[in-house]
């Protein structure tokens, strides 16, 4: 028999319709990462490790699956009620567990602290314990067409957060014999006559419902994980009739190719020495020489690939690139769209473009060459 433990049920089930996204709350992306990663994150990285149950859209369990691949966590489907969520969520524990948490993924951010706070509370109380903060502003009950019947004592008020932990048992009976929908699952527990408790809760523990909420989340996971780190490319080549003109990974035919040891992309050029100056890498020029066979000819994509591993390799993600084409040729507006697809997919990050001419000064305005100037942000991974 194995020895008691907590398991944490992480409801990501939700359609996000405040959200206003298309693709379902959970698996919207918090500054490169979905809420349901971030969220898992935290829950996988709390000590002892708890069971883990991840309650997600029918349609989503094989993409949550290949999430927490190589994880203990399972994965199950969600009801059309948060509630319900929760109870297929329930009926997944294993036998042996005796504390529950119930996590709303959409508090993505909620710290692995937060989470081991609550089940050694359950733990030691064997009440009900939910996070809850102090409410700032003056609260204030209102009729249906906004007059004021009443001010609240808002030093008797808290914002509930989850994780909400429970003695396992107790919670699942609470719950099979709920009769109605409860906003929350420690009404739940409380409308079978249990105790709850509100301990210190966490200013990151907060529930991303809107848009503001997602901006919120994006520069907090962003400024979280190390400060923002910008990087500057320039790059130039001369025009050369004989080649094909390859810029921004795409060829554009009938238009004058670029010189270079590479296929000449400067654009793409641009974007890897932004990326490699972010991360204080060094540059192109340093790290890839022109003797290197490997690189003779090399398409654009090719340096974006092997700057991207670099990047990586030295725990940094690409927050976004932006990129401006100064020259006379090509005209970039007619195909930035298919530019800022193409670059985005290669960079797996926003990649916006521009152009500009340089109303015929210097070399550029003779139109012998091109110059591409780029910006990249990164975020510690
Ligand atoms: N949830 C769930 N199953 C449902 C509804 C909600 O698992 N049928 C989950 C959500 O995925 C979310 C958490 O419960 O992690 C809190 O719900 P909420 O923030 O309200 O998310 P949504 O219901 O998806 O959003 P909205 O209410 O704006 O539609
Ligand atoms: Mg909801």
């Amino acid at each position: 028999m194995s020895l008691p433990t907590a398991a944490v049920i992480v409801v990501a089930a939700g359609s996000g319709s405040r959200l206003g996204e298309t693709t379902q709350k959970a698996f919207v992306e918090v500054a490169g990462r979905t809420m349901l990663e971030r969220a898992l994150d935290e829950v996988l990285s709390v000590s002892p490790a708890p069971d883990i149950v991840v309650v997600v859209p029918e349609d989503r369990i094989d993409d949550a699956r290949r999430m927490v691949d190589g994880t203990h966590a399972l994965v199950v489907a969600g009801g059309n009620t948060r509630q319900r969520s929760v109870a297929n969520g329930l009926a997944a524990l294993g036998v042996n567990v005796a504390t529950v948490l119930i996590h709303d993924a959409a508090r993505a951010l909620t710290p692995a602290s937060l989470i081991e706070f609550v089940i050694a509370e359950v733990e030691r109380t064997g009440h009900g314990i939910v996070p809850g903060l102090p409410v700032v502003n003056t609260v204030k009950r209102v009729d249906a067409d906004g007059a004021v019947i009443e001010e609240l004592d808002r030093a008797e008020l808290r914002e509930v957060q989850t994780p909400q932990g429970f003695p396992r048992e107790v919670f699942a009976a609470a719950h099979a014999a709920a009769t109605r929908e409860f906003t929350d699952d420690a009404a739940v527990f409380a409308s079978a006559g249990h105790r709850v408790w509100v301990i210190p809760g966490d200013p990151l523990a907060f529930k991303i419902t809107t848009r503001f909420d997602l901006r919120r989340a994006e520069q907090l996971a962003i400024s979280r994980g190390g400060s923002i780190r910008i990087g500057l490319g320039v790059d130039v080549h001369a025009f050369d009739d004989a080649r094909t003109l390859w810029l921004g990974g795409v060829e554009w035919p009938g238009e004058p190719g670029l010189a270079g040891h590479s296929d000449g992309d400067a654009v793409c050029h641009a974007m890897c020495d932004a990326m490699l100056s972010a991360a204080g890498l060094g540059d192109m020029g340093s790290r890839y020489g022109t003797q290197d066979p490997r690189f003779a000819d090399a398409s654009g994509s090719v340096f974006i690939a092997e700057t991207l591993s670099t990047v990586s390799a030295s725990g940094f993600r690409v927050v976004n690139i932006a990129v401006q084409v100064v020259a006379n040729r090509p005209k970039v507006g007619s195909r930035r769209a298919e530019l800022e697809a193409t670059l985005s997919a290669l960079v797996g990050a926003p990649v916006s473009v521009g152009a500009t001419t340089t109303d015929g000064l210097g070399f550029t305005g003779r139109g012998e060459g091109i110059t591409a100037i780029a910006t990249c942000q990164l975020a510690a991974s």
